[in-house]
């Protein structure tokens, strides 16, 4: 085990960032949906082994008006919704049922690219929630019927029975985010970052873009 550092400052300092080869972003030949560019991006960080680039921080805006976020799997996007699935009587769905809007971030750091998602939640039809609630394994279903996410333990975890294979727990909730706002970071190597900002059009019917200094 390494000894605790007397200077974590310093050793943080020291970390290199962006010290590999990365791929480069031209703007100019984006395409006009943002979900395009991120199915784009997400497939090219698969092909380089980017380790479990479906995971995302989600932020919402808690029940005492603070922000509070956590890492979540990427279910997929559908119509230019990005989705992820939880419990509906969870924290976050609590806060959702409060405020229906998130922000959602990935960062690939092997390919020096972040991507920030925000807009409005909606929730998905019952039986898109339905099929992702039977997709998961046996052990991920027991525990979702028990609805206790976020609540304290006392004692050991128990071990959970196999629940009956048709049972679909009614607070499993796919969520979508509606997207208003996307941005994609590319890192370089020269801090000549680039970013790209699409806006929805107050229409709702397509985008505008602009780059925005880094
Ligand atoms: C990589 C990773 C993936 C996760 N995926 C999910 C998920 O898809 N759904 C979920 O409810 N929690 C997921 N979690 C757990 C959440 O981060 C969080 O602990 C849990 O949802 C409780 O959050 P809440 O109290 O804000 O509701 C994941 C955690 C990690 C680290």
């Amino acid at each position: 085990m390494t000894a605790p550092s007397h200077d974590l400052a310093a050793r943080l300092r020291a970390l290199p960032v962006f010290d590999l080869a990365l791929p480069a972003f031209d703007p100019s030949g984006a395409p006009d949906d943002p979900a395009l560019l991120f199915a784009e991006w997400l497939e090219e960080a698969i092909d380089h082994g980017v380790a479990e680039p479906h995971a995302m921080t989600i932020s919402t805006i808690g029940t005492d008006g603070r922000p509070n976020a956590r890492v979540l799997i990427l279910k997929g996007i559908a119509d230019g919704h990005w989705r992820f699935a939880s419990s509906g009587l969870s924290v976050k769905g609590r806060e959702l049922a409060a405020t229906a809007a998130a922000a959602l971030t990935f960062y690939w750091p092997a390919r020096g690219r972040q991507i920030r998602v925000r807009g409005a939640v909606v929730a998905a039809e019952a039986d898109v929630s339905a099929q992702d609630f039977l997709a998961r394994g046996p052990a991920a279903r027991a525990e979702a019927l028990l609805a206790r996410q976020s609540q304290p333990l006392v004692g050991e975890l128990p071990e959970l029975e196999v629940p009956p294979a048709d049972l679909v727990a009614e607070h499993w909730t796919v969520y979508e985010v509606v997207a208003d706002e996307v941005e994609f970071w590319q890192a370089d190597a020269e801090r000549r970052h680039v970013r790209l900002r699409y806006l929805r059009e107050a229409d709702g019917a397509g985008w505008t873009t602009e780059r925005l200094w880094p």
